[in-house]
């Protein structure tokens, strides 16, 4: 294995890296530094793969109480396995994403049923799994299962791109490989679970993206970054994420203190997930020009009344802006439950059991803030 080398370069002596030097000194920090993570005292691969699919979508601060829910919820395979789809996405709440955790119960019971609750041990069986990707499969075979599989992540990219100056694009095919190429060269073969969860805590606490420590940092001196003052340019990455903005407003039919919900069908992010009935546009609307418009609005119009319209909601996700408005319509005594046949899947509930329901998040900041909920 190449350890540390003495090249000439333009004249001038420069001093590589070798991959021993390299995770010796990563996993010495990490030894000193690691956070306290109960994820990180097991060997269950159950709470491995739990802990790893949660940190795919969140930091670990905000994480972590998903990560005891989870466990409190359901203690092992097959108890996730067994649980309503609902159940598991009301825990996952908040988190988006939802096909996440849609996978992350398809996969449990896979594991349950076709493995008999036992998780295969293996980078290649693990990735035949649903929402198992080469991440997480590396991630569990390391961690889980002591095997040589390198992780390649955010952090991964970050820190291999300062360290050693790797300028590949890393939203292209050809870069992901070179990184992951370089992340393999460089593990240790007898420590693989340390040294993944080293490269990727060295990441998140030390080579942040904005303001990384690098006047103090073990590697100062051999950065490529560092020495280059490129710590802003690296990681490259030429992907542009394309930005849609969405206008909502969600109109929301109360009879007495019952509020008129519906399941959302269909693939979206939030398909399976509860809210109101929604009308979308391109654009900001009044509300009363969409209650005179929309055919199923108009056909209730004459039994509902505005009771209040609540300022913009807004929702920043990775691929969208969205601004919702929310409309709360009260329904007349003689507003008859089938009167909504029009309204599909509109169904009412009781708080108690608009708070079991999954929802998205816009959803539930709407009633934590009016009270409603939460
Ligand atoms: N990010 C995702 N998984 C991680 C782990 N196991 N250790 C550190 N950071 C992580």
């Amino acid at each position: 294995m190449l350890n540390a080398v003495l090249k000439t370069f333009a004249g001038r002596i420069v001093y590589l890296m070798g991959s021993r030097d390299f995770s010796k000194k990563i996993i010495d920090w990490y030894l000193l530094n690691p956070r306290d993570l109960p994820w990180r005292k097991t060997k269950d691969p159950y709470r491995i793969w739990l802990s790893e699919i949660i940190l795919q979508q969140t930091r670990v601060a905000q994480g972590l109480p998903y990560y005891l829910q989870f466990v409190r919820n359901f203690p092992n395979v097959k108890a996730l396995a067994n649980a309503p789809l609902e159940k598991v996405l009301r825990t996952w709440q908040g988190l988006g994403y939802y096909s996440r955790a849609r996978n992350l119960h398809a996969c449990a019971k896979e594991i349950a049923f076709k493995y008999n609750g036992k998780f295969p041990d293996t980078y290649s069986n693990l990735l035949t799994l649903p929402g198992i990707g080469s991440y997480t499969a590396a991630a569990l075979s390391s961690i889980a299962f002591d095997k040589p599989d390198a992780v390649v992540d955010g952090n991964v990219f970050r820190v291999l791109s300062r360290i050693f100056g790797i300028q590949e694009d890393i939203s292209s095919s050809i870069g992901k490989k070179t990184f992951y190429n370089k992340a393999q060269a460089l593990l240790d073969p007898k420590q693989p679970g340390t040294f993944n969860q080293a490269i990727m805590e060295f990441g998140a606490l030390h080579c942040t993206p904005k303001s990384p420590g690098c006047v103090d940092c073990i590697f100062a001196s051999g950065c490529y970054a560092n020495k280059n003052q490129m710590q802003a340019l690296l990681p490259v990455n030429n992907k542009k994420v394309k930005v849609r903005n969405r206008y909502f407003t969600y109109f929301i039919l109360m009879k007495g203190n019952k509020m008129a919900l519906k399941k959302r069908e269909g693939k979206d992010i939030w398909s399976g997930l509860y809210d109101f009935y929604l009308i979308e546009g391109l654009k900001r609307k009044k509300p009363e020009s969409i209650l005179s418009e929309d055919h199923v609005l108009k056909t209730i119009r004459n039994k509902a009344t505005i009771v209040s319209q609540s300022e913009a909601y807004k929702h920043i996700l990775t691929h969208q802006r969205i601004e919702a408005t929310f409309v709360i319509l009260s329904l007349s005594r003689d507003f008859l439950i089938k009167d909504l046949k029009g309204i599909k899947g509109l169904k009412f509930y009781s708080s108690k059991e608009i708070l079991a329901l999954p929802k998205p998040v816009l959803i539930s900041r709407f009633l934590s803030k009016n009270g409603i909920l939460e």
